[in-house]
């Protein structure tokens, strides 16, 4: 009997030899959360290790990202004030075109800042889109959403990512890029974004949970968890659409959808291991049931060899700074 696949494990250096999957760090992107008070530094107590930064240490922070080998950064606002309609969201001195700008300025071509498009930290009601009679208007949503694009492209970002999950806010987006002369600007889609639980520490990082008016979820514009088939529509729309990166969301739970996705479309794909993926692990850590870094190696590995190409993790600097990879 020939015992082949066995005889390839026998020490670390053949096992990596013949190992399949690979975490490069290019494909690595850190998620920020920036404050509007410059010098700020706030540490968040639901996610053990991340910090709400102003534009000054936002800067040495990703500075320091970038001598890892962390090449992109994710951009989230919170803003000074919040209406009906998020126009906060396009404020062109807000924390994130702030950012935008400085870091554009001190690291031109070699960080790629992805810019996160949405409304629900910008409205008073904690929606993705605006309310009418109760009801998250698709429709109404859209020029909002386009509009803060655009400002956000007017501020240097270099990729414009929309995660409000309204139908048609691709082709919106790309056209009111071009229409200003951003042709050269990316959109990496939220194509594929389930109503999840596992949100919850980030809602409280961007201070973005829905209030009291309209629905008491997202289960109307988000996607339903029990479905892979719509997951498959949703990505074929978007790159119809225009878009040029699409990303699948959560991660951990959704790997078969991450597995279909890639087989459907051929454009280059994104998981996002989200705020409760992140702090799932931390506790665990915390209680000492497992090592910190077996479990975050388990789950990257796990998302590229699903087919993920771009990883958004909150994990990336420590995975990198402890030479984990
Ligand atoms: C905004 C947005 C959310 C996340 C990214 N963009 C929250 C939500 O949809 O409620 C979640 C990211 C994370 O949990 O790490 N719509």
């Amino acid at each position: 009997m020939r015992i082949r696949p066995r005889r390839l494990r026998r020490s670390a250096a053949l096992r990596d030899l013949v190992a399949e999957t690979h975490v490069p760090s290019s494909c690595l992107v850190q998620p920020h959360f920036v404050l509007p008070v410059d010098d700020a530094v706030e540490p968040l107590g639901s996610m053990p290790g991340i910090d709400r930064l102003g534009v000054e240490p936002l800067l040495r922070r990703v500075e320091s990202d970038l001598e890892l080998g962390i090449h992109t950064a994710l951009l989230f606002g919170i803003p000074e004030s919040k209406d009906a309609v998020g126009s906060s969201g396009e404020d062109p001195e807000g924390p994130v075109h702030r950012a935008t700008r400085a870091l554009k300025e001190h690291f031109a071509q070699d960080l790629t800042v992805i810019t996160d498009v949405c409304l629900c930290t910008y409205t008073d009601h904690g929606h993705c889109g605006l309310l009418q009679d109760g009801e998250v208007d698709n429709d109404s949503s859209l020029p909002r959403l386009a509009a803060q694009a655009v400002s956000l492209a007017q501020a240097g970002a270099d990729v414009i990512a929309p995660s409000d999950m309204m139908d048609g806010r691709v082709r919106a987006i790309r056209d009111a890029l071009d229409g200003e002369g951003f042709s050269n600007r990316s959109i990496l889609s939220y194509a594929v974004k389930y109503a999840s639980s596992f949100y919850g520490p980030f809602r409280e990082a961007a201070e973005s949970a829905p209030k009291d008016a309209g629905p008491r979820d997202r289960k109307t514009y988000q996607m339903d968890l029990r479905n892979v088939c719509e997951a498959v529509r949703e990505a074929s729309i978007d790159v119809e659409e225009g878009a040029d990166i699409l990303m699948v969301k959560p991660a951990l739970a959704y790997l078969d959808v991450i597995a279909r996705v890639k087989d459907e479309v051929s454009v280059p794909l994104a998981a996002y291991l989200v705020s409760g993926e992140y702090a799932a692990i931390e506790l665990m850590a915390r209680e000492g049931l497992a090592a910190k870094s077996a479990l975050v190696l388990e789950h990257l590995h796990a998302v590229r060899r699903a087919g993920a190409d771009i990883l958004i993790t909150y994990h990336a600097r420590e995975a990198l700074r402890e030479a984990w990879l």
